[in-house]
């Protein structure tokens, strides 16, 4: 539904009031919710989203790990749990609403990779990364959908890949690239049923950054090396690199965005 935008007396529209850039990627009253926030990107995305003045909700396995994390973050709640797992899912979103009241953010960051060639993939193997990568992110996403529809208001952050958008070559991850493409259209096809509801669904591609699952490549110089030649900005991410699209895709900053798929990627895609 559009709204008619007020005129002058010349007949031009009033110019809306010009916000702060703090007041535009505010997210105080919010309540995000974080998976894979035990360490990582997912750390990160948690500190940053509580530093924007969200009281965040924060899940993973390793309870020791997430209580660290939650301790840096004012208000935080951390929920240990595990995402392929639909009882502990319908655990953690009643617990965040029944602790907050409501579910504003849902950043859906849990993941992991396998890098083996296709003619030695276990087709079990394969499908459990699909479950934890894709058909997770489903299933809890329609939870905390639901959520967010009953409200009228709500926004999806899927981390996807630059590999839910190209192949890896030569480094083999079928099953990863799968479920990231997979996670990829699943954001568009979320983003179109739930535009009209108030509920918006975008995914981030990040490139390459340095984490417990890139540690083995990125610490390895014959690895970094590999990235380095195919980023055209010559390197990986820094840990705050994300931070941005993060916050552009969680804040109202983004109230005309749904269905977007952003790469923070140094290039990666560009070529
Ligand atoms: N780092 C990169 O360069 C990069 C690039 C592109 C995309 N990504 C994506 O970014 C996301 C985060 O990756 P990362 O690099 O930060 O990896 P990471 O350091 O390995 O962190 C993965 C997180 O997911 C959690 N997790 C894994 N399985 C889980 C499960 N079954 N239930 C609940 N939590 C689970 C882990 O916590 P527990 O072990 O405590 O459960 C951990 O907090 C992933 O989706 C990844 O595909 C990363």
């Amino acid at each position: 539904m559009s709204t008619a935008p007020t005129l002058t007396a010349t007949g031009a529209p009033v110019p809306e009031a010009v916000p702060t850039p703090a007041a535009l990627f505010d997210l105080s009253g919010s309540v995000v919710l974080v998976t894979g926030a035990s360490g990582g990107l997912g750390a990160r995305f948690a500190s940053v989203a509580a530093a924007a003045g969200a009281r965040v909700v924060l899940a993973a396995r390793r309870a020791e790990r997430l209580a660290e994390v939650a301790a840096d973050c004012p208000g935080a709640l951390a929920v240990p749990c595990d995402v392929t797992s639909a009882a502990d899912r319908a655990r953690l979103v009643d617990t965040a609403v029944e602790h907050f009241g409501r579910l504003d953010v849902l950043v859906n960051n849990a993941g992991a990779a396998r890098v083996v060639p296709a003619t030695e993939e276990d087709p079990a193997d394969f499908a459990s990364l699909v479950d934890l990568n894709l058909s997770s992110v489903f299933a809890l996403t329609q939870l905390a959908g639901a959520r967010m529809l009953a409200q009228g208001s709500g926004s999806v952050v899927n981390i996807a890949s630059v590999y839910g958008m190209v192949a890896s070559g030569s480094l083999p991850q079928a099953a990863y690239a799968a479920s990231k493409g997979g996670l990829v259209n699943l954001t568009r096809e979320l983003a179109a049923q739930w535009a009209r509801r108030g509920v918006r669904v975008n995914a981030i591609c990040p490139g390459w950054f340095h984490s417990e699952m890139t540690t083995g490549m990125l610490d390895d110089e014959s690895g970094s090396t590999w990235v380095n030649r195919r980023t055209p900005m010559g390197r990986s991410g820094s840990a705050g690199e994300l931070d941005g699209a993060l916050l552009f895709l969680a804040s109202a900053a983004s109230s005309y965005v749904t269905g977007a798929v952003l790469p923070v990627d140094g290039g990666y895609l560009a070529i």
